[in-house]
């Protein structure tokens, strides 16, 4: 059984899918490792560590992949990059199928069995697999350190003998995985801290970090979370009312992090124009969201831009601004993934097909979209079968 890994090819993309303990593991387990020559600079990971921990290191990604029944990647590949993929080789990564049909179709064409980590099924089981969650997680925590990196004055109260230096007002709107740990980040910088969201859980969350919860109507809130404890779209009532309150809100801020997101969905507007210069001189704005539509008006993909005096950060891949890190915790959820689905007597992956998990991240099978939610309709409005 032998498991490749790839050199990232989307630009900026620093992480990487394997790191030395992983590839330690997998060896560990009875596979063969192949690695492409530098995957790993990005991420700090040498080829020599990577050779040390068992791998060999091979010159191209058609000679890594080449008789690889497993590809490890971060970003699936473009759709044009599928050519070089054969029938059964089963490549797991982020995918993003939302908007990405080419990606699937060339997969699918391939023959290749595409699985999407950020597909991975809210259950206890697989919290060890959830991409969103390491990911996130690291999101949250270097929003609010580039923030403060932008910031022109100190975060914490200090009291000098040359006078006080009052704490900065630190507001994060979205408290998921995310939004949590930069509160969490925030407190430990020593900001007075607030936080909103739209699911009522997240209430207690935040609270329970030390932080106030602003919300407009808290009644409205207690139906916003679908099963699976994402955010629900809110209604346009909902929308404006917030908007109104947590406008007032934000003028009295100097850092706002934005995070809000609903899945499949584009991200929701949270702070306009007139909201951001409603903020003094000097403030900034981290807009998490940017690569998904963006929570704030004005905020530019991979751009940190000066609005009369606001700045607003609208860095991609932030998790990619802490490689390592990201590509460490990655590789463990794949490792994790992997190991789910491990024969011990015969050292490979077996995918289960009606396993819960498979359901929730498997794209393609034998040629075919088979996912329910990305698969194409016939006439009658049911999805094609999936093929044995
Ligand atoms: P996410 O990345 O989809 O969204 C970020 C946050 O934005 C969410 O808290 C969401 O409620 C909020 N949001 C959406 N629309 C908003 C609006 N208009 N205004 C303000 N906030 C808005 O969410 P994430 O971080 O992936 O987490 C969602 C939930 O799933 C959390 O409760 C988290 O604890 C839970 N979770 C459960 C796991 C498990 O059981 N295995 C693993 C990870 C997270």
């Amino acid at each position: 059984m032998k498991i490749a890994v790839l050199k990232e090819t989307r630009a900026g993309e620093t992480r990487v899918a394997a790191s030395p303990e992983t590839v330690k593991k997998f060896i560990a387990m009875g596979a063969e490792v192949a690695i492409e020559r530098g995957a790993g600079e990005g991420a700090n990971f040498t080829d020599h560590a990577f050779q040390e921990a068992g791998a060999s290191i091979l010159a191209s990604a058609s000679e890594t992949s080449a008789g690889a029944d497993l590809i490890l990647a971060v970003r699936a590949p473009a759709a044009a990059d599928f050519a070089r993929f054969g029938r059964g080789q089963k490549i797991v990564a982020i995918v993003s199928p939302h908007g990405a049909a080419d990606i699937l179709n060339a997969a699918a064409s391939a023959g290749v069995d595409l699985f999407a980590m950020d597909l991975m099924p809210r259950i206890t089981r697989a919290q060890s697999m959830d991409v969103l969650s390491s990911q996130s997680n690291l999101a949250g925590y270097k929003a609010v350190i580039d923030a403060a990196a932008y910031y022109g004055k100190a975060i914490p109260m200090m009291m000098t003998a040359a006078g006080t230096i009052a704490p900065a007002k630190i507001f994060i709107m979205g408290a998921g995985v995310a939004g949590l740990q930069a509160i969490a980040t925030a407190r430990r910088l020593g900001a007075v801290v607030s936080a909103t969201d739209v699911r009522w859980a997240a209430k207690e969350q935040v609270e329970s970090l030390g932080a106030a919860f602003v919300t407009v109507d808290e009644e409205a809130m207690k139906g916003a979370e679908t099963a699976g404890g994402y955010a629900k779209e809110m209604s346009a009532d909902f929308q404006r009312r917030q908007a109104e309150f947590v406008g007032k809100h934000i003028a009295k801020q100097n850092i706002v992090v934005t995070t809000a997101l609903i899945p499949g969905r584009p991200a929701p507007r949270l702070v306009s124009e007139e909201m951001v210069r409603s903020m003094g001189p000097g403030s900034v704005i981290v807009d998490l969201a940017v690569e998904q539509g963006g929570n704030v008006a004005l905020s530019r993909r991979g751009e940190v831009i000066d609005v009369g005096g606001v700045i607003i950060i609208g860095f991609e891949n932030v998790p990619g601004r802490l490689a390592t890190d990201a590509s460490s915790l990655y590789a463990k959820n794949l490792l994790n993934f992997v190991s789910a689905f491990w024969s011990k007597d015969s050292k490979e992956f077996i995918v289960d097909w009606n396993d819960e998990i498979i359901k929730g991240v498997a794209l393609t099978r034998g040629g075919e979209v088979t996912h329910p939610n990305f698969a194409p309709r016939d006439p009658a409005g049911q999805n094609s079968p999936p093929k044995e």
